[in-house]
């Protein structure tokens, strides 16, 4: 996979035309969903390159990650003339960068592509690390490839206006990055005020969170080794999220995350000696901003099932990365099943449910 360039905007309109500049290409296209359409794209039109591409709009909805949108995407690039030097600029949210990116790298075998993410869980995660796909067959994220996007372009003005949930969602990828990272960048994301956004000091730590992953993803882009550290919070916040889904109350993907890295750092206190005082102050942090997950121990069976179904484990062995401590990881842990439960029970009693 090759390096992917990760820029942080001080000016999208500048930074954007110089990455445009650096990819030689014959069209362009601009991916959008009827919001990013109707806010975003406007604040591209200074771009001289841009006022000549092809829009094309696909709805916002997660819903619409899937084959159709994916067909819709690649007959419009087809049908108006894209050839394998033209050139994708996907501009929306993680489901528009994960389609976007998964059309631009099959469409005549692969064109390039730069991702423009305008929520806080795609500058922090989705956008950035070569994942690309669509759902399928009811399954997140079932059909895709790893393939990085020529250019990331993170302009944090675009947060100014995203709704608080949506922030908080975002912002429990970058507590995770925090975990595996070390202690002073830890500090400073658990200082934040999140009732009264410090948008300077937020896009400072929007640089440092993607310089996270991006270290690991360059070490291991295809998830054979440390990048499951990404996983951290996953295996169990997948389950909570699915959970979610299933019984008609949908959250967002960062506060399944935030609540299953309580419930994995509380295993990783069990079985990796991570530290009690840190796992209250987590647990402190993550009370006060996300709230709780509401479930009873008639559903612990229903959410070890959806732990067992996740597609990161093999031979029907629950895979979790645990911490030793911050930044000191361990990868390919198992849990018994009657910890997993007292896991549960944990989260309960410490969460207020
Ligand atoms: N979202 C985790 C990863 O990109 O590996």
């Amino acid at each position: 996979m090759n390096k992917q360039e990760v820029i942080l905007c001080d000016s999208l309109t500048e930074n954007l035309g110089q990455a445009i500049a650096r990819i030689p290409h014959d069209r362009l296209f601009l991916l959008t969903d009827e919001h990013t359409h109707a806010l975003c794209t406007p604040l591209l039109s200074d771009v001289k390159a841009v006022k000549q591409a092809t829009e094309i709009v696909i709805g916002s909805e997660d819903v619409n990650k899937n084959l159709q949108t994916l067909a819709d995407v690649w007959m419009q690039l087809s049908t108006q003339g894209a050839s394998r030097k033209s050139l994708l600029i996907n501009l929306g949210g993680g489901m528009l960068t994960d389609l976007g990116g998964f059309a631009a790298s099959t469409f005549k075998r692969g064109i390039a592509f730069i991702n423009i993410p305008t929520t806080l869980l795609a500058m922090v995660d989705a956008a950035v690390g070569g994942k690309t796909g669509i759902n399928f067959n009811g399954l997140k994220n079932e059909i895709g490839c790893f393939s990085p996007a020529a250019s990331v372009l993170l302009e944090t003005e675009f947060l100014r206006t995203l709704d608080q949930a949506n922030l908080c969602s975002g912002y429990a990828e970058m507590l995770k990055h925090g975990l595996i990272s070390n202690k002073q960048h830890l500090d400073e994301l658990l200082s934040f005020g999140m009732e009264q956004i410090d948008y300077a000091q937020l896009k400072k730590l929007v640089g440092q969170s993607v310089k996270v992953k991006e270290e690991i993803v360059a070490t291991d882009p295809q998830e054979h080794g440390i990048r499951k550290a990404l996983n951290l919070g996953h295996t169990i916040g997948h389950a909570f999220e699915s959970l979610a889904l299933a019984t008609g109350h949908p959250v967002l993907h960062g506060y399944a995350v935030a609540w299953g890295l309580v419930c994995e750092l509380y295993l990783s206190y069990i079985y990796t000696g991570f530290p009690k005082e840190l796992l209250q102050q987590i647990i402190y942090f993550v009370k006060s901003n996300y709230g709780a997950f509401h479930f009873d121990c008639k559903q612990y069976e229903q959410l070890y099932e959806l732990m067992k179904h996740d597609k990161k484990n093999s031979n029907g062995i629950i895979n979790f990365t645990l911490l030793h401590g911050v930044g000191d990881i361990a990868l390919n842990c198992q849990a018994e099943k009657g910890v997993i439960f007292e896991t549960f029970d944990f989260f309960r009693e410490n969460m207020g449910i």
